[in-house]
């Protein structure tokens, strides 16, 4: 034998004895099938002003979490399907993904609207969803297959208005407004209305729209005289925009509550520097110290050169989910040896036992019932909520969420 020959293979040996010292799990198996998980949310539309940065959240998932070897050294990918803006744009999408892309779960879809049409679909094929983004009361109670990481109004929006009473004690006058064709905006009204009378404010006015106008001074017309010390809107990014910007122009002074519709700085483009000031509660802070959302930040600011927000924080999470609960489950019962209807029960059985660190802090969930006490799907358990004000620069076109105490 040459020594040339012995080289080379004290080389490849040593190679192989490196890899076979690495832990399998931060390897992926690239010539692997991935496993499918299928994201449902709005990429075209008015809806897109949130579903754009759901789409974000999950891309950097996507590779963050096969950069850390998948599912236990198997890649995952992530189909994606367009919801558009109405409920048969969601259902189609949820319709693909589960007939032809063959997904193990769904994440998605943007609105509570849309998950109370296409959900049921789901959850009679069997499919776990987990929801980003849908906070009206209800949503996990549409089926056993549905959770969600996105926490409900109820706990989330009262937040906003005891930061506006701390910000101005005086305030006792109060407006709202929401968009009455929205399942989660009229949810969202209902909390914000009883958070008013039991923070024993004057409910002066509620003023009704629907999330497709653009023309709000009818309702701002007849909200003014009443003289409002603070205005709260429950609606989407387009339509609130509008909305905030048009009480400012119209005179409106005072402090602004807005909903979970309008947490998003794509509403910049729409009420520009009159955006300044909205106060808006928030499941997720990009300053939250911990590992796992200091490296999903620092991910998505070398992407984006901007701070995370919620909704790219809330879908990053939602995949988190799906991949430590596979990964979880093929440890037990490897994937590979499941059929599709079998890996999609036992992964929903999975989910709901998990508890996972994630960008917006440790979340569980907590098995429901739906009103007839038949057995529902998984609510989020979370712990921190914080409130962010909208800060404009000089500009009038760019700005940022700065985070309250
Ligand atoms: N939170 C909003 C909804 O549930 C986006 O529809």
């Amino acid at each position: 034998m040459s020594k040339f020959t012995s080289a080379k293979r004290l080389v490849a040996f040593t190679l192989v004895a490196l890899v076979a010292l690495l832990p399998s799990a931060l390897l992926v198996r690239a010539q692997e099938d991935p496993v499918v998980i299928g994201v449902a949310v709005a990429q075209t539309s008015n809806v897109a002003l949130l579903g754009q940065e759901q789409v974000i959240g999950a891309q950097i998932a996507e590779k963050f979490f096969n950069e850390r070897g998948g599912v236990n050294g198997r890649p995952i990918r992530i189909a994606f399907a367009d919801t558009g803006g109405d409920e048969a744009g969601a259902i189609n999408a949820f319709q693909t993904l589960i007939n032809r892309e063959n997904v193990v779960g769904i994440l998605g879809p943007t609105l509570s609207q849309h998950a109370f049409a296409a959900d049921p679909i789901a959850d009679q094929a069997g499919v776990p969803v987990i929801a980003p983004s849908n906070t009206a009361r209800g949503i996990p109670q549409i089926g056993r297959f549905i959770f969600r990481v996105s926490a409900p109004v109820a706990i989330v929006a009262p937040n906003a208005v005891k930061q506006a009473l701390k910000i101005n004690p005086d305030i006792k006058r109060v407006a709202v407004f929401y968009a009455q064709n929205d399942a989660f905006s009229v949810s969202e009204t209902g909390t914000f209305q009883q958070t008013v009378k039991d923070l024993g404010l004057e409910l002066l006015d509620v003023q009704t729209f629907q999330t497709t106008d653009t023309d709000f001074t009818t309702q701002i017309t007849n909200v003014l005289p009443l003289e409002p010390e603070l205005v709260i809107i429950s609606g989407l990014a387009a339509d609130g925009g509008n909305l905030v910007k048009q009480l400012r122009e119209l005179g409106y002074q005072g402090l602004i509550v807005g909903g979970n519709g309008l947490n998003t700085a794509n509403i910049f483009p729409v009420c520009q520097e009159l955006c300044d000031g909205i106060l808006i509660a928030q499941a997720y802070s990009y300053q939250y110290d911990s590992e796992i959302n200091n490296a999903f930040r620092e991910a998505y600011k070398a992407q984006q050169e901007k701070e995370p927000p919620q909704f790219s924080a809330q879908a990053f999470a939602g995949i988190q989910v799906f991949v430590e609960a596979l990964s979880r489950l093929d440890k037990r019962k490897p994937l590979k040896e499941m059929d599709l209807a079998t890996l999609r029960a036992e992964l929903r059985e999975e989910i709901m036992s998990g508890k996972y660190d994630t960008p917006l802090g440790p979340i569980s969930f907590v098995e429901t019932k739906k009103d007839d006490g038949s057995p529902a799907g998984g609510e989020l358990v979370q712990e921190q909520f914080y409130v962010a004000q909208i800060k404009m620069n000089p500009d009038g076109k760019t700005g940022r969420f700065v985070f309250l105490d």
